[in-house]
């Protein structure tokens, strides 16, 4: 049978059949390059989030990727904020000397994670990595490669994207932009990205305070004519038919593909997802310190009980990477870190990605049509 058609301006400018996105996610286990080329591959964009990684193993994945797919892709960093110089480095500290200063500026902190990690009879595990970000050096260095292996999208998350936009026209990527309300838009727009990217609070992972619903067509009018993409919540095709009628030319979905049986999430933490309801992902700052919508797993639990305010990012995840780190060795990956989205309550089961695009192109179409027979007007 004939595929359906659902094209918009968005997949002219990228090149591709339909207008849905993979969102990047940092972490190679969200994203996975067999995930990624599985989206692209179904008519969609895959891309993936490669926040961290070093510059050789970016180009690493960007050409396994290349190896499943001659589709379009793209690659997504969350960009340090840019305060001051360029060449500001970043800082990466030996994780004994941040141990130590964490204990010695927050006792109380270090006191409570160090509790439960016995608490929940964790044998403890130190991490060996080195913490803190690699700041707007590594990015520099992450562009350059993304640049030179000519990847077809880049999308920015936090950050402001302008020093990189004439380097990326020049090598023929188009830039995207994630914001969460209009203040940011008008950052996007004036940094010259291609596409915005209107993320609503019920998305999964770090997250704004705005809904999908209002979101959408205050960015859809702030930024036209630049083509807009709605992210939040949407995970079914008459997700992607209400972003359209929202003003969208098209959705960026992230929590609806950590289903996939391409990705690598642990099996614990997508049982979280299919089995949650909307109201188990909420936004805590108990694992990286910036508000990220999560699955609201015994740790989540522990820090609002506790009454402690989480350290700000960085702080808070160097603080919780020991935890982690054991929870890991445990098995325990129910109490990692689990970014999820309220959209979690609308999936049930786990299929292979190229089954999810077709469902969400499916309903949409059929969505879409029915709202011709349902509803009169004149
Ligand atoms: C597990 C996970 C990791 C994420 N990591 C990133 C990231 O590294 N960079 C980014 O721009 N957004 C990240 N996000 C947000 C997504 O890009 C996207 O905006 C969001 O998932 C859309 O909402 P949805 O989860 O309701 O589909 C992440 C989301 C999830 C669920």
């Amino acid at each position: 049978m004939a595929r359906p058609t659902l094209h918009t301006d968005l997949c002219d400018i990228f090149g591709i059949e339909y207008p849905i996105c993979l969102a990047g996610m940092g972490g190679i286990r969200f994203t996975p390059p067999e995930l990624v080329a599985a989206v692209s591959e179904a008519g969609g964009l895959g891309v993936f989030g490669a926040t961290g990684d070093e510059p050789e193993e970016l180009r690493k994945r960007i050409r396994r990727v290349r190896e499943l797919t001659d589709k379009p892709f793209g690659v997504d960093l969350l960009l340090p904020v840019v305060t001051g110089s360029l060449e500001s480095d970043g800082v990466q500290v030996q994780p004994e000397a941040i141990r130590a200063t964490l204990k010695r500026e927050y006792p109380r902190h270090s006191e409570f994670v160090e509790s439960l990690i016995g608490e929940f009879g964790l044998d403890e595990h130190r991490t060996e990595r080195k913490l803190g970000g690699g700041g707007i050096a590594l990015a520099r260095k992450q562009v350059e490669v993304i640049l030179e292996e000519k990847v077809p999208v880049f999308a920015a998350a936090l950050g402001d994207p302008a020093w990189l936009v004439p380097d990326a026209r020049d090598a023929g990527t188009k830039v995207m932009g994630l914001v969460g309300n209009v203040r940011n838009a008008a950052r996007q727009v004036k940094a010259g990205v291609d596409v915005v990217v209107a993320q609503g609070t019920e998305a999964g992972g770090h997250t704004g305070r705005i809904a999908t619903m209002p979101l959408v067509p205050q960015i859809v009018e702030a930024v036209k004519p630049l083509p807009v993409v709605a992210a939040g919540g949407i995970a079914t095709g008459r997700g992607v038919a209400a972003a359209l009628a929202l003003g969208a030319q098209g959705v960026w979905l992230g929590t609806a593909f950590l289903t996939a049986t391409e990705s690598q999430i642990f099996d614990s933490q997508q049982r979280a997802v299919l089995d949650g309801r909307s109201e188990d992902f909420v936004i805590s700052r108990s694992y990286t310190g910036k508000t990220a919508r999560q699955h609201r797993n015994p740790i989540v639990q522990a820090w609002e009980n506790a009454g402690l305010d989480p350290l700000p990012m960085p702080l808070q995840g160097m603080l919780m990477s020991d935890l982690s780190a054991s929870a890991e060795k445990a098995g325990r990956h129910d109490l990692m870190f689990t970014p999820a989205g309220q959209a979690s309550g609308l999936l049930d089961e786990s299929r292979p990605a190229a089954d999810i695009m077709a469902s969400l192109v499916d309903e949409a179409v059929s969505v879409i049509d029915d709202l011709h027979s349902r509803i009169s007007i004149s």
